[in-house]
């Protein structure tokens, strides 16, 4: 099957995956006019969407000559330039060197291959020829000899398309990037809403629905992660689509640094997004020659709501972008000692922890922050990776040697980014961080960014790392990034690259997670960044999972890990059971409850284990018992969101159902009893309406389409919080 055709008559592109369909058309004066993304549309080439029309202040090419009817400053585009007539938001800006800011975007060629596209240094979604295509355009700016060749990958069966752009400068001079989007998207019209997932430390991904409006709204991050406060996935959708009907466009940014993505309503009613590294403090000098390629944005459309639109992400993402060889086997259901000790340990203590662990049938301890230097408090130690000999008497080859011995796997947290000004790292080399001269620098949880765009910054701290790991025999890794990146400037970049030192820092932390998963290809990896302050497309590229919050509360977590959903797969979400009153919130949630919300993610427990009562013991040996045997479905099932935790005050729930339909899960949070209740009936989804499932703890058998359609009650409370847990199995 040819899912890229290009007709030579029409000059069509037509981009095709199982269920859906992009055009894009060469149009007068050799513009690339972008016709059509949505569903299937068969065998009809859109250009009858395409309307020409003189419009007062708007613009025409000069080749147009009386013609005011073609005006880029209307017409939908695949990647519009600067100063053709253009006034919206645009994806390219150079400064060329004599200081003239125009780009005249015009199509010169094009190549299909088979397989994926793969960009240097940047994570992206990967595929042999039995799996993607790739189309490449490339446009050119005539006076400057700029090219920008726009990369497409689909994927037909995952019914995804990425994009990509990668700018070369073939003319004489220098150039400079202003601003290089990774893509564009128009469309004709404007009636729809911006789903979005902001937030902030330890309530990461909220999820916020607001129609769009005239003018230009954006969402985005400046402080060098793609961070807790925005995140580098949008949805567009129409006005009236829900979790089951309606068009939604989906559009995920593979990048973990700075970004935006801008969204214009303009004058005559049409929408524009742009998504891609963020302006601010950037800019990237071309010398004849040299390339820029930006990160790579991973969309999708579905016609069948977003519940549907989330399915299409997680299984691309589990498939296409996620390498590690966790992501089909079991993880290890690990003990944290973070929340059980904070720095306050001894490897005494930890060894007792990872007894208890053993008892009640987890399969990892992990030690967290603490374990080096002089890291007694959150003040020091960062950048001296070696072990402190005081806390962990007789070395941590010992200790994990022992832990070892019990039959668990050993994990370790690591901050490889920072530094402490209170540390041996920094009294050697105070010229490694980040920072501008002869100002003060902003701290940060009292720690400063090494400055990793320096290879000789990021070979000595992987170094360091490298040593205790090989020597420890670490099955883990948790890679931590406690803080925005700020103070920057780089002492071994001249002045005029100095808007490179963003995007630089981001690479440098690529390289070294890749150093990391190809040395250690065993090796099982989380991310995190203070929780989920660089939850991303980027980072699933090296880590099958990142810790999704600092707040381990079951309730507030409802929320974190609904937002969470709509564009990463469960399997990617660190979720673990954490003692009552909660640390973050001092809210008592019941054990059990704690126990189901943590399960919808990757499981484990991060309280003191030599603190839980017997009867808390037998529950959490259920607990893991029964998330064993429910692994499958969070890697590898369908997820469905059954309620919005932002609109349903009386629970929560969601459901996990095998691809083969033949294993259903429903599982959440009855938030508040009642007197007197009223009957919740829920419906479940996804099932085989014409087969029967049995209800595993009572034996009823009802038909796919009786639960589905006719519902069932939900148990009657027992107080607040209580936790909600059915399992069907299909039986014939
Ligand atoms: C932030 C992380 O999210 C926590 O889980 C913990 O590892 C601390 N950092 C340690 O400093």
């Amino acid at each position: 099957m040819k899912w890229i055709t290009y007709n030579e008559r029409t000059r069509v592109f037509t981009l095709r995956t199982r269920n859906t369909m992009y055009q894009m058309q060469v149009r007068e004066y050799e513009t690339l006019i972008h016709l059509y993304y949505g569903a299937d549309i068969g065998d009809t080439e859109a250009t009858h969407r395409i309307v020409c029309l003189d419009r007062g202040f708007s613009g025409n090419l000069y080749e147009a000559g009386d013609d005011r009817t073609f005006s880029l400053d209307v017409l939908p585009q695949e990647y519009s330039g600067y100063g053709n007539g253009d006034y919206r938001i645009n994806s390219l800006e150079v400064e060329h060197e004599d200081g003239s800011d125009a780009v005249h975007l015009r199509y010169e060629d094009y190549k299909i291959q088979e397989g994926k596209y793969s960009l240097t240094g940047l994570p992206a979604m990967f595929g042999d020829e039995n799996e993607a295509q790739t189309l490449e355009i490339t446009l050119y700016d005539r006076i400057s000899n700029l090219k920008v060749h726009l990369l497409y990958s689909v994927f037909p069966e995952l019914d995804i398309i990425t994009r990509a752009a990668r700018i070369e400068n073939q003319g004489e001079k220098q150039v400079k990037i202003q601003r290089a989007m990774s893509m564009e998207m128009d469309y004709t019209h404007k009636h729809m809403d911006l789903v979005h997932f902001y937030g902030r430390h330890a309530m990461e991904r909220m999820t916020e629905r607001q129609p769009l409006h005239h003018g230009v709204q954006s969402i985005e991050s400046k402080r060098g992660t793609s961070s807790h406060q925005h995140n580098p996935f949008v949805i567009l959708c129409d006005r009236m689509t829900s979790e089951k009907y309606g068009d939604c466009y989906g559009f995920a940014l593979a990048y973990s640094g700075n970004f935006r993505c801008e969204i214009e309503v303009d004058q005559t009613e049409q929408t524009r997004l742009v998504m891609g590294i963020h302006p601010y403090h950037f800019s990237y000098r071309l010398e004849k020659g040299d390339v820029f390629e930006t990160p790579e944005v991973i969309m999708a459309y579905s016609g069948d709501g977003l519940g549907r639109l989330s399915h299409i992400f997680h299984d691309a993402y589990r498939s296409n972008l996620i390498r590690s060889k966790y992501m089909d086997s079991p993880r290890p259901i690990l003990v944290n000692n973070w929340e059980a000790t904070y720095f306050d340990f001894d490897e005494e203590k930890l060894f007792r922890i990872a007894e208890r662990a053993k008892e009640i049938g987890l399969d990892m301890f992990v030690l967290d922050d603490g374990w080096f230097g002089n890291r007694d408090t959150d003040t020091k130690g960062l950048g001296d990776w070696y072990v402190n000999e005081n806390k962990i008497r007789g070395g941590l080859a010992k200790l994990v040697e022992k832990i070892h011995g019990l039959g668990l796997k050993f994990g370790i947290w690591i901050e490889p980014e920072m530094v402490s000004e209170d540390s041996d790292l920094y009294r050697e080399h105070p010229d490694w961080v980040l920072r501008i001269p002869q100002r003060h620098m902003n701290l940060s949880r009292s720690q400063l960014n090494l400055d990793i765009t320096r290879k000789e910054v990021r070979d000595h701290v992987m170094g360091q790392i490298f040593k205790v790991m090989d020597e420890c025999k670490v099955d883990y890794i948790k890679w931590d990034m406690n803080r925005s990146v700020d103070n920057v400037y780089s002492a071994v970049l001249p002045a005029e690259r100095q808007g490179e030192v963003f995007h630089r820092y981001v690479l440098g932390v690529y390289e070294m997670m890749e150093q990391l998963v190809q040395r250690y290809p065993d090796l099982l990896f989380e991310n995190c960044s203070g929780g989920g302050g660089r939850f991303d497309a980027g980072m699933l590229y090296y880590s099958p999972q990142i810790w999704c919050s600092d707040n381990t509360d079951a309730i507030d977590r409802l929320k974190i890990q609904y937002g969470t959903s709509f564009g990463y797969p469960v399997s990617a979400m660190g979720a673990h059971v954490s003692t009552c009153p909660n640390h973050q919130t001092g809210r008592t949630a019941p054990f059990e409850t704690r126990g189901v919300v943590a399960s919808a993610g990757t499981f484990g427990y991060e309280l003191d284990l030599e603190k839980l009562t017997e009867e808390e013991k037998e529950m959490a040996k259920e607990q893991i018992r029964a998330y064993k045997k429910m692994e499958h479905l969070v890697q590898t099932g369908d997820y469905y969101r059954l309620s919005d935790p932002f609109k349903n005050q009386d629970h929560v729930l969601w459901e996990f159902v095998s691809k083969d339909k033949k294993e259903v899960m429903v599982c959440g949070v009855q938030l508040r009893n009642e007197a007197n209740p009223h009957i919740h009936l829920i419906y479940p989804e996804g099932m085989d309406e014409k087969r029967h499932y049995q209800d595993v703890e009572t034996g009823a058998v009802y038909t796919g389409a009786a639960l589905m359609k006719a519902g069932v009650a939900l148990p009657l409370g027992k107080g607040d919080y209580q936790p909600v847990r059915f399992h069907f199995v299909m039986v014939d």
